[in-house]
């Protein structure tokens, strides 16, 4: 992965202790405060990762921060959020379709009006400084009349597989519980954020671009830390960082950003900022509290400041039921997908009870986001099984049988076992 997102998030830190980098609109010591008391936290603390304590803004019914339906079959319901379930993908293709992307809110989908939508670009980082009330703006229409790329990306939540902390490996953690079910690979088409940043007079010495989501300010343990946003570096806003409208070839969905969300290729959910609206260049370092706050790695190994996340480790999962149940004596085919934050897949391994073997990749998906893959299984008598996978990037990086815990329960990256029953 060029433009390593821990190297920057690394680097941004010190600079922002140092008070060398703007927190843009949050007060240091009171992020500082926060910071120590989330280092502070222990594993049982009843402190969750981000869940929405903003009241609901006017017109938006608190019962349903998901626009979409949620059936049960396709996505299971996480107070704000909704993952996807593994067993909606048997018998697709290889993007996840619209209807079943899982959702990650912070608060509530905002619903959005595409003709008075604006994005509105300002800051130091562009020729003569426009300021956040006189920025640089586009419209959808032109959006549109810009080229238009298209990009096969995947998104993962950075506390994907967090359940499995505590279920597999007895060390519980706060947050949202998610299965394995917080990802997923779609095709999204807009303009490269690059084009726009040039379009609206990218000065040489921009070092920052920080997109701004427009759904409600994030309040929690009672301090509003204003909205969803996160600084990328300009050397990867200007490689393959897209402005998104289009989903799978349908206009962006509502939960998913309507009308316009930025997706950033191979770093953590987080930085695809969905419903942008304003985007600060700036000359200086910014920083948000989606690096401080959120998404760092405390506790044991951890410095008490905590560590920036680094990549997304090597995952793999079976689309099939949790406790499904199989014919016992037939012949199976196991389909599974893996990823890895760090590259393609490079091998992927299963177990149905008698060892390690290979499976199956499907040749079409190599050096993709994700790789499928087939195994053959007879389960031999009717009884319970444990179904394993496992997968090796082409860094070498493979799965161990127990994730490193840390106290907010991020990268999971375990060999899950998976139970079948079979009849
Ligand atoms: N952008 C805004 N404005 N608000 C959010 O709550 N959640 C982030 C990111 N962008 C979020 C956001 C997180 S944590 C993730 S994992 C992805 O969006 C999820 O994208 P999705 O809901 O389209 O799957």
């Amino acid at each position: 992965m060029s433009h390593a997102e821990a190297d920057h998030d690394t680097r941004r830190s010190r600079q922002w202790l140092a008070g060398e980098a703007r927190g843009a609109g949050v007060d240091r010591d009171r992020l500082l405060e926060l910071g120590a008391a989330m280092a502070a936290l222990t594993a049982a603390a009843d402190e969750r990762e981000p869940v929405a304590v903003a009241p609901a803004p006017v017109g938006v019914d608190p019962g349903t921060p998901i626009a979409k339906p949620l059936p049960p079959e396709l996505l299971r319901p996480l107070d704000t959020n909704a993952e996807m379930r593994w067993t909606a993908l048997a018998g697709q293709g290889y993007v996840v379709p619209n209807d079943r992307f899982f959702v990650r809110n912070h608060t509530v989908t905002p619903h959005l009006d595409a003709g008075t939508w604006r994005l509105r670009l300002f800051g130091t980082g562009l020729r003569g400084a426009p300021t956040r009330d006189a920025p640089v703006e586009f419209g959808l229409d032109e959006l549109r009349r810009l080229p238009a790329e298209e990009s096969t990306a995947l998104l993962e939540c950075a506390g994907n597989g967090r359940r499995y902390f505590a279920e597999q490996q007895d060390d519980p953690a706060p947050g949202v519980a998610w299965g394995l079910g917080g990802v997923g690979v779609a095709r999204w088409r807009g303009v490269r954020l690059g084009t726009v940043l040039r379009l609206a007079g990218l000065r040489d010495d921009a070092v920052d671009v920080m997109p701004e989501g427009l759904d409600p300010d994030y309040v929690t343990g009672g301090v509003n830390l204003g909205r969803v946003r996160r600084p990328l570096p300009i050397a990867k806003a200007l490689d393959d960082v897209l402005l998104a409208y289009e989903m799978n070839g349908e206009p962006l969905p509502a939960d998913h950003g309507f009308p316009v969300r930025v997706v950033v290729p191979g770093w953590i959910g987080i930085s695809s900022i969905k419903w942008v609206g304003p985007v600060e260049v700036s000359a200086t370092p910014l920083f948000s509290p989606w690096n401080t706050r959120f998404y760092r790695m405390f506790g044991p190994g951890h410095p008490a400041e905590g560590t920036m996340l680094g990549a997304q480790p090597v995952k793999s999962a079976f689309e099939l039921a949790w406790g499904a149940r199989v014919p016992a004596g037939a012949e199976l085919l196991l389909r599974g997908r893996s990823w890895s934050g760090n590259g393609p897949i490079d091998r992927v391994e299963v177990d149905t009870g008698d060892g390690w073997r290979p499976a199956d990749l499907v040749a079409a998906d190599r050096g993709g986001p994700w790789q499928r893959w087939t195994a053959r299984w007879r389960p031999p008598t009717p009884g319970r099984y444990t179904l394993r996978s496992r997968a090796t990037d082409t860094t070498g990086a493979t799965q161990p049988d127990r994730a490193a815990p840390n106290t907010l329960a991020y990268l999971f990256d375990g060999i899950v076992d998976h139970p079948v029953t079979a009849l």
